[in-house]
């Protein structure tokens, strides 16, 4: 039985017709694009669950903030508009704004990466946050509790770090050798899997032992905030804003791409608790990086975009909405026997295509098949986070093997409808029932880097 979800805390007031094209047009629409979802162009595609970054419906409110924009290039009342939330909400002293979430890794990392062949410590790193420790020339580790990996069994916070292996980790290089640990909040690699503020807090403990600085990949942080206070003893009485106070209380800064969970359509920050040192370091490099320290990338309308979203974005009955309607769609699919990471994450449901595809090996990509099966099917664009996206080892060149085979299905915040979530489910069940007709794929064009953005492949003979 399909659980039924609460409403919408908001009324729909402009419609953007989406159309789904012919099964044929979808066949040489996938060729064409070399069996790279990737590829296609964004009208070719029914219902886009590629990202829930950027693709965001914004509210009457900050749409109306947009005319208020002030283009001035230093000091606009924009810029502290957004300065004065961020402090109401996370209670830091410091904050720089980037033009998205990688612009804050870029500026920030090198200020905390001091010598070559330093550590970066993690739950899970994300894609871009990892290269950005690896430009720094530091190395990125991920620490994740082992229950992330069974992706059948029940656990409220998958996302946790495993404090004991953190800690075998630094003893083994010597605290000297950490440059700086980051918690991702949520856990976007592991499935969307929030933190425990009890687990936020014994790593913050951890770093201080040992002299770390602790940050958050804070991305996500409103729904990580909404699984505490549901999921976690102690924190059902109080608000979104004081638990998010809470966690961001135990680190020492943040990263923000703030096109998640801010609601807007572009837009990043950097977050300091209140190190004058750092806060002048990041600065220095955000100016020539990103801009001047009073926009950081964005136009003055962007960071009043992002002001207004953040308040939204914690409001705890458009939270309830959101976290429902991505388990309302997780729910369907578990029901039919689709093996899923579960519990069902904030942002996205991750399906296990490894479990689905048995008899596709890692080295032909099985959640890109199913991906591009699921668009054959029904025109759904979802996106792969598994082998393909890891890629090759730098040193050997040898394919590696993801922990993970997923296809994420990404829901955008405030865009489609749960008639939306039952199409989307209904396309999976129907391509799980051929599954093992399905066939792995292979490289036709294999770039360097971040290869599977522009990667061609085919399918094997
Ligand atoms: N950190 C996390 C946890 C992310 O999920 C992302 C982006 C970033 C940092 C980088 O932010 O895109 O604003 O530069 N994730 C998107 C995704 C792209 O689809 O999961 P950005």
């Amino acid at each position: 039985m399909k659980k039924a979800s609460k409403p919408e805390p908001f009324r729909i007031k402009m419609a953007e017709p989406i159309k789904l094209i012919s099964k044929e047009e979808r066949e040489s629409a996938l060729k064409r694009a070399g069996y790279n979802v990737f590829a296609l162009k964004a009208e070719e595609v029914f219902i886009d669950l590629l990202t829930d970054s950027g693709t965001g419906a914004m509210s009457d409110n900050q749409w109306s903030g947009m005319m208020l924009g002030d283009e001035s290039y230093a000091g606009s009342k924009n810029f502290l508009h957004l300065t004065d939330t961020c402090q109401e909400i996370f209670n830091y002293k410091y904050f720089i704004p980037t033009h998205q979430g990688r612009g804050a890794e870029k500026v920030l990392f090198p200020a905390l990466i001091n010598k070559p062949g330093q550590y970066v410590l993690s739950n899970m790193h994300f894609d871009t946050t990892k290269a950005h420790v690896e430009l720094a020339h530091a190395r990125a580790i991920d620490c994740v509790i082992e229950e992330a990996f069974d992706t059948a069994s029940y656990h409220p916070f998958k996302g946790n770090v495993d404090i004991k292996k953190m800690e075998r980790f630094i003893k083994e290089k010597g605290s000297e050798n950490i440059a700086f640990i980051i918690i991702t909040i949520t856990c976007n690699s592991a499935g969307g899997q929030p933190v425990s503020m009890k687990n936020i807090k014994e790593t913050s403990h951890l770093a201080k032992k040992y002299g770390i600085r602790v940050f958050l990949d804070a991305a996500r942080f409103a729904e990580n905030a909404y699984f505490i206070k549901t999921r976690e003893e102690g924190y059902n009485n109080k608000t979104i804003k004081e638990i998010v106070q809470e966690m961001f209380s135990y680190a020492d800064g943040f990263t923000m791409s703030a096109k998640k969970d801010a609601i807007v359509n572009i837009g990043g920050l950097i977050g300091i608790k209140d190190n004058e040192e750092l806060y002048h370091q990041a600065c220095s490099n955000l100016v020539p990086l990103e801009g001047f320290i009073t926009y950081g990338g964005l136009a003055g309308r962007d960071m009043e975009a992002i002001a207004r979203g953040l308040k939204e974005g914690i409001d705890f009955d458009y939270l309830e909405y959101r976290i429902a309607q991505v388990e309302y769609l997780g729910d369907i699919l578990k029901d039919a026997g689709i093996p899923i990471q579960y519990p069902t994450g904030g942002h996205a449901v991750f399906v296990d295509a490894k479990k689905m595809l048995p008899h596709i090996p890692y080295y032909q990509f099985p959640a890109q098949v199913l991906t591009n099966e699921l668009y054959l099917q029904s025109g759904v664009r979802a996106v792969e986070v598994g082998s393909l996206m890891l890629g090759r080892d730098p040193d050997t060149g040898e394919q590696l093997e993801s922990d993970f085979e997923f296809l994420r299905l990404t829901i955008p915040r405030r865009v489609y409808t749960n008639n939306h979530m039952d199409y989307v489910a209904q396309g999976l069940i129907d391509v799980s029932k051929r599954s093992e007709t399905l066939k792995g794929l292979e490289f036709v064009y294999e770039p360097k880097i971040l290869r599977h953005f522009t990667a061609r492949l085919k399918p094997v003979e």
